[in-house]
């Protein structure tokens, strides 16, 4: 593999100078440092009562991704109807060089929600940034991928930051680095796991984290045959369930909570006034179910609200891109305009 070599002005990060995410993995190169502003455990808790004393019920898909939870949406990614990565990885290959072109070289790259990094590592090669943040709340992943990218590409400087990158990012170290500019990047249409309202919020926040010359590269589903939805969303094999029932697992073990999995089950559909996917989880009878001493009462049939996965139009999305202050530069679209990447300006 290719290394992005970082531009002279570049100053090599010490692994020091911030905290890292998980004291028994030290960072590996004296290029990468971690910086862990994962938020505290009793968020958890707390977000997980006041969604299940909600009406209706309702849990926030940030919490899907434990260990577990984030092989699982890896074997999701692989899904034969899952198109959404395999079209995005592909729309990458074909364009990323035009889009390096369009971004220019020796900017500083931050990704949100980089998982396995495995769109990054294509841009990387065109782009050639001064400096790579991954931004994930999924420390294992972000240790994982971070080494893997560090043997990749040994010159690259990386700072890898765990956190909750749906809120507001302050990361001091980044001022540090030399860059001609900040791009951020948003794969894989996690900004379609937020409602409209709350992704022009997020877009707002992120505008200000790219600053003045900033730009962002940001992919998203797009509107389409809903039976194609229907079934990326429920695949034959049933990963996607067992993703969504993961977060009931995930409850019990880390909340001291009494979910019976056998007694709940996945529900996805496309919903065509707001456009989006919903998955929920719904209760196959009436049962009580505690939670770190409390209870909560489900009815038979009552549904938990568990993800959106909103779908755009390109013009629809740039228009909500406009509305948070971005201006649309570029739209990549594959031939079956099954999913776009949009490049915004400042
Ligand atoms: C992460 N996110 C964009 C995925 C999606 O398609 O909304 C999560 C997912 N949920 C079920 N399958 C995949």
């Amino acid at each position: 593999m290719k290394s992005a070599a970082p531009p002279p002005s570049s100053p090599p990060l010490s692994s020091s100078a911030s905290s890292p995410v998980s004291p028994s993995s030290p960072p590996v190169s004296p290029h990468i440092s971690f910086v862990d502003l994962q938020p505290a455990v009793g968020r958890f808790l707390d977000d997980v009562i006041a969604g299940l004393g909600a009406s209706p019920k309702a849990l926030s898909p940030k919490y899907f991704y434990d260990a577990r939870g984030c092989a699982l949406f890896e074997a999701i990614c692989e899904l034969p109807e899952y198109y959404p990565t395999r079209t995005e990885l592909a729309l990458m290959h074909d364009c990323a060089a035009d889009m390096a072109a369009q971004l220019g070289e020796g900017g500083l790259l931050i990704e949100f929600g980089s998982g396995a990094s495995v769109k990054t590592e294509v841009l990387l090669r065109t782009l050639r940034p001064a400096a790579y943040v991954p931004v994930d709340i999924a420390a294992d992943a972000l240790q994982a991928s971070t080494a893997r990218l560090a043997a990749g590409f040994p010159q690259l400087p990386i700072v890898a930051v765990c956190a909750d990158y749906m809120q507001p990012l302050r990361v001091p170290e980044l001022d540090r680095i030399k860059a001609s500019r900040r791009v951020i990047y948003f794969p894989g249409s996690t900004i379609g796991n937020l409602t409209p309202a709350e992704a022009q919020e997020f877009l707002v926040r992120a505008r200000e984290l790219a600053g003045a010359q900033g730009a962002m590269l940001i992919g998203v589903d797009l509107k389409k045959d809903p039976d194609v939805l229907h079934a990326a969303y429920n695949d034959a094999q049933g990963v996607t369930a067992e993703f969504n029932l993961n977060l009931l697992r995930r409850i019990n073990s880390e909340l001291a909570a009494d979910f019976d999995l056998d007694q709940f089950r996945h529900v996805a559909f496309y919903n065509t006034v707001a456009g989006r996917i919903e998955m929920h989880l719904e209760s196959l009878r009436e049962q009580t179910v505690t939670v770190s001493g409390r209870t909560f009462v489900f009815g038979a049939g009552e549904r938990m609200h568990t993800e959106n996965s909103c779908k755009y139009s390109v013009n629809e999305f740039q228009r909500l891109a406009q509305a948070a202050g971005f201006r649309p530069a570029q739209v990549w679209v594959d031939a079956e305009r099954l999913f776009a990447v949009h490049l915004l300006e400042v």
